[in-house]
């Protein structure tokens, strides 16, 4: 056992890592002077990262949330319009369909994923749901068979966030390309990063001209004339150019975040009291995050083992708070939605759930660290 009380260690729960071109293409952005939304790298990148994706069309955009607002926007999702969001998830999930003027309605998510329940999803279609949004959560996918059936029998759209899954797959097909549009981050944080980023996926010609549109001030060929709304959401050249260099690394980091979840899968298998990440049949999990869920018979809440890791040099991070349990969405703000209600298995992850440090600079040594640190937190 290696565990300190107190130590000078500090495990990060997340780091980027830039070990491919990304520097030689940054330069060459610099020495050729494109480096604002214009330049080479912007379209290399589309197609390279669309392509991981199984899609036909990728635009890129300032964020993961520009990513996700844009794909609304471009599926004409307005005001008196519904979409089905899951409880449990970030609160961009409600904020970008409430932008549009349409309402978010909560449907709680699977014990085990994490994900959207599709067994749920069918009691909250009224006549004016248009669509639902699934996010693939902390790696896992949601069950996009189900979702996609559902979908297809009530002519709804489906929007996926795969912000937390590059690379995951659905009997074999990736994220972003299962949905009629997909919406990807790029922030420090995730499994490939521009820093600040995202991008709109879609096998869907129209869909990705719309969002190309939109995303530059519906800029169109007549200059400063506009039939459309749009948004400043460009990404640069220098992003798009270090998101590239990442996109050709994605295969070894995905390889390394499953080595990651395997790991800590071996290391923690003797700890009864806390349930780990699964991987169902349909799904490849790329483990962007290894979160993990105490028992309730542990008597004690995520915060309070979190802070004895804290203690001991160990960082990790609290998992959602749910959407219904978001101060702003409490029907005290003339602007937004009432979204209180009753969601047991969010209330329930939210409570007991938070993630380990799982960066691909994570070493074997760092794993046992945080391992035994865990482990004495959760015995102690
Ligand atoms: C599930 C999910 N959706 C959307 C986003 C938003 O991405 P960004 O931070 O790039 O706007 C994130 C980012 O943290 C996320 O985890």
């Amino acid at each position: 056992m290696t565990t300190a009380t107190t130590t000078e260690r500090f495990i990060p729960v997340c780091e980027p890592l830039l070990d491919g071109r990304e520097r030689e293409y940054v330069l060459d952005c610099i020495d050729g002077n494109w480096v604002s939304s214009l330049g080479k790298y912007i379209p290399e990148f589309e197609k390279t990262f669309a392509s991981y994706c199984h899609a036909t069309h990728g635009v890129a955009c300032s964020s993961g949330t520009a990513a996700l607002h844009l794909a609304l926007e471009a599926l004409d999702i307005g005001p008196g319009d519904e979409v089905i969001i899951p409880s449990f998830t970030l609160v961009v999930s409600a904020n970008v369909v409430c932008w549009t003027g349409a309402t978010p309605v909560l449907c709680d998510v699977e014990a085990d994923t994490w994900c959207l329940d599709p067994k749920r999803i069918e009691e909250k279609i009224t006549p004016n749901t248009k669509a639902i949004m699934v996010v693939h959560m902390y790696g896992h996918p949601a069950d996009m068979d189900a979702i996609m059936d559902i979908a297809n029998r009530h002519g709804l759209h489906v929007i996926e966030d795969g912000a937390e899954a590059h690379g995951a797959e659905v009997n074999g097909q990736r994220v972003g390309s299962i949905g009629h549009v997909g919406a990807f981050s790029f922030y420090g944080n995730k499994i490939i990063t521009t820093g600040e980023g995202g991008m709109v996926t879609t096998n869907d010609d129209e869909i990705a001209s719309r969002v190309a549109l939109l995303r530059n001030q519906a800029f169109e060929r007549e200059r400063f004339v506009h039939h459309h709304v749009g948004f400043n959401y460009r990404m640069t050249n220098l992003q798009a150019a270090i998101g590239l260099a990442q996109t050709e690394k994605l295969d070894d980091k995905v390889a390394s975040k499953i080595a990651i979840a395997e790991r800590y899968d071996d290391l923690l298998a003797d700890v009864a009291s806390l349930s780990r990440p699964v991987c169902k049949a349909y799904a490849k999990n790329v483990y962007w995050m290894y979160g993990v869920v105490l028992d309730e018979s542990l008597h004690r809440p995520a915060s309070q083992v979190r802070d004895a890791l804290a203690g001991m040099g160990v960082e990790t991070r609290a998992f959602f708070v749910p959407m219904h349990r978001q101060p702003v969405y409490q029907g005290k703000h003339k602007r937004w939605p009432d979204l209180r209600g009753h969601y047991p298995v969010s209330d329930h992850l939210s409570r007991y759930g938070f993630y380990l440090p799982s960066g691909c600079t994570l070493t074997d040594e760092d794993q046992v660290y945080v391992a035994d640190c865990l482990r004495s937190a959760c015995c102690a």
